[in-house]
C-alpha cells in the first residue's frame, strides 16, 4: 500500500521502485535542469553529458509511468541550456525520447510565460522567458476537468468589471459620425454593456468608422457593411473563453527562501484542478521546496513528495506545517464568525 500525505527523503528512482504500480493519479514535477544549479552535489543534473542526464531522467520518468493510474497524468517541467553558444533543446529531446521509449501520449506542451524573467545583460540574444510543461498520459481516457481550469479568469462581469466598453462613448463622441449615427451608436453600445452586465454575452468589441480598421472579407449585411452604412459595428462574444495552452505568471519569490528553483504555486494549482479530483493522490518525485505538495494539500488532494537533499526535505516539512497551520487558522476564524 502507498502511504500518502508524506514526504520521503531519498533518491526518486529508488523510492519509486518500491511503489506498487498504477496507484498515483497525478505527477507534477520539475526535475533539476541540466547543469543549471548545484543542489548540494547530489541527485541528477550535473552529469558530464546531456545524454547521461537524459538517460537518468528517463529512468525516473519510466518509474513515474509505472506508478501512474491508467486515467492519470504526468506533467514534467524542464528548462533549456545554452551549450557552446547554442540552445541544446533539452526539454524537447526529453519529450521525444519519453514518447519513443514509453507508452505515453503527449496531450499538450503548455508554455509557462514568466512575466518577470530574471534580467540578463545579453547583447546578442533575447532573454528567455518561457518554459515548457509537458502533459503526458497513458491512455486517451485521462481525467480532465476543463471547467475548473483558470476559473478565476472566466469573465464574469456581474459587478466585477464596472464599466465594460465605456471607453467607446468617448470614441463615438470624437468620431466624425453624423449626429444621428452617434445617437444610434450610443444606444446600441448601452444595450451591449447591459447585456454583458446581465451575463447574456461574455464580452464585445466595437468598431467605429474612421477610428478602427475595417474588418476583412465584408459581405452584404456583414460587419463591413454595418461599419460603412451605420458608422459602427458591434461584435458580441458568446460562449466560453478559449482555454489556451499558455499560463502566464510571475516567477515565485518567497521571503528568506531556502531553495533556488521554486515554480509558481498558482500555476501548479491550475494544473492540479485541471488534472485531478479532490481526494486524489498527487506525487512530486523532485519535490524541492514542496510547492506541488502544498498546492495539493490546499486543494484537498493527498500528496507524496520525494526529495534527495536533507536540507530541502526539512524545508518542505516546515512549509507544509505552515500551510497546515494557515488552513487551520482560516477554519477557526470561519467558525468564530458563524
Ligand atoms: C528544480 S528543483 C524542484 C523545485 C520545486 N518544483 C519547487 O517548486 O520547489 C529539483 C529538486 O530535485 C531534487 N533532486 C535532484 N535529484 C533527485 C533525485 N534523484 N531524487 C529526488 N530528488 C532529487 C533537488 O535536490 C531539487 O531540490
Amino acid at each position: 500500500m502507498t502511504v500518502v500525505d508524506t514526504v520521503i527523503l531519498g533518491d526518486a528512482y529508488d523510492v519509486l521502485k518500491s511503489f506498487p504500480q498504477e496507484t498515483v493519479n497525478l505527477i507534477i514535477t520539475s526535475p533539476p535542469y541540466y547543469r543549471q544549479r548545484d543542489y548540494g552535489g547530489i541527485g541528477i543534473g550535473n552529469e558530464e553529458t546531456k545524454e547521461a542526464y537524459l538517460e537518468n531522467l528517463l529512468k525516473i520518468f519510466g518509474e513515474c509511468v509505472r506508478v501512474l493510474k491508467n486515467d492519470g497524468s504526468i506533467v514534467f517541467n524542464l528548462g533549456d541550456k545554452y551549450i557552446n553558444g547554442s540552445l541544446a533543446l533539452i526539454p524537447y529531446r526529453f519529450a521525444i525520447m519519453a514518447m519513443e521509449r514509453f507508452n505515453v501520449l503527449l496531450v499538450n506542451n503548455i508554455t509557462w510565460v514568466k512575466k518577470n524573467p530574471t534580467p540578463r545583460q545579453y547583447k546578442r540574444r533575447l532573454t528567455p522567458s518561457t518554459e515548457p510543461f509537458f502533459h503526458f498520459v497513458k491512455s486517451d481516457k485521462y481525467y480532465f476537468d476543463l471547467d475548473s481550469f483558470m476559473e478565476d479568469k472566466k469573465p464574469s462581469f456581474n459587478g466585477k468589471r464596472r464599466n465594460p466598453g465605456e471607453r467607446y462613448f468617448k470614441l463615438i463622441e470624437n468620431s466624425d459620425l453624423s449626429p444621428e449615427e452617434k445617437e444610434l451608436a450610443k444606444k446600441e453600445l448601452s444595450i451591449a454593456i447591459e447585456e454583458v452586465r446581465l451575463g447574456l454575452i461574455r464580452d464585445f468589441r466595437m468598431k467605429i468608422r474612421g477610428i478602427h480598421a475595417e474588418p476583412f472579407g465584408g459581405q452584404e449585411g456583414g460587419r463591413l457593411y454595418h461599419l460603412r452604412r451605420k458608422g459602427f459595428t458591434i461584435i458580441k462574444m458568446r460562449g466560453e473563453p478559449i482555454k489556451r495552452d499558455v499560463i502566464e505568471s510571475n516567477v515565485e519569490t518567497i521571503k528568506g527562501r531556502k531553495h533556488s528553483a521554486i515554480y509558481p504555486k498558482k500555476l501548479i494549482s491550475e494544473l492540479i484542478k485541471l488534472l485531478s479530483r479532490e481526494g486524489d493522490i498527487v506525487l512530486d518525485p523532485f519535490a524541492g521546496s514542496g510547492t506541488t505538495l502544498i498546492a495539493a494539500y490546499e486543494l484537498k488532494r493527498h500528496y507524496i513528495g520525494i526529495e534527495i537533499n536533507p536540507e530541502y526535505y526539512r524545508y518542505i516539512l516546515e512549509r507544509l506545517e505552515d500551510a497546515r497551520r494557515k488552513i487551520q487558522n482560516e477554519r477557526k476564524g470561519l467558525y468564530e464568525h458563524m
